[in-house]
């Protein structure tokens, strides 16, 4: 089967654990993407987390995996871009569920919250996990049709 095309970005934050997860999917032979950051040095997860989003809506990665300090700056960054759907989580049946439920593209992870054993883990299901469809569709749906709606308001 082959293996899906993943994409990771971090901030100053989030950069040890994305550097780990990146090498961990490597090993497992995915196609992996790593569009920075490359150091500790304080940089904006805002910026991260557009050029991701832009990655996946150019059609060159399937999923995302965005690392800052808590994972909830990221989500809010990557959620403003149409068409991702960026997930915050640090259990395990919200990484399966995001993805069963609400086709998320990008999962979003705390490196102050999670250490690499759960992290991994995280990602590991919410790569693995196909989205449900049928009714999860239609709401899926719902969720891009406000994206119209607002968008077009501006
Ligand atoms: C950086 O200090 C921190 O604010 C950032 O990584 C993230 O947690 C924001 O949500």
């Amino acid at each position: 089967m082959e293996k899906k095309k993943l994409v990771f970005a971090a901030d100053h934050a989030g950069f040890r654990l994305k550097d780990f997860l990146a090498d961990h999917f490597r090993s497992e032979g995915f196609d992996v993407t790593d569009l920075g950051t490359d150091s500790e040095q304080s940089c904006d997860y805002p910026v991260f987390a557009e050029k991701l989003a832009d990655y996946i809506l150019d059609g060159k990665a399937e999923l995302g995996i965005l690392c800052c300090g808590t994972g909830i700056g990221m989500s809010m960054a990557a959620n403003k871009v149409p068409g991702i759907r960026a997930a915050a989580c640090s259990d395990t049946f919200s990484a399966k569920y995001t993805r069963l439920h609400n086709d998320a593209n990008v999962l979003c992870l705390g490196a102050r919250v999670v250490g690499e054993g759960l992290a991994a883990e995280l990602a590991e299901i919410f790569v693995s996990t196909g989205f449900e469809g049928g009714k999860h569709a239609r709401r899926v749906g719902l969720i891009s049709d406000i994206e119209k709606r607002k968008g077009k308001k501006k």
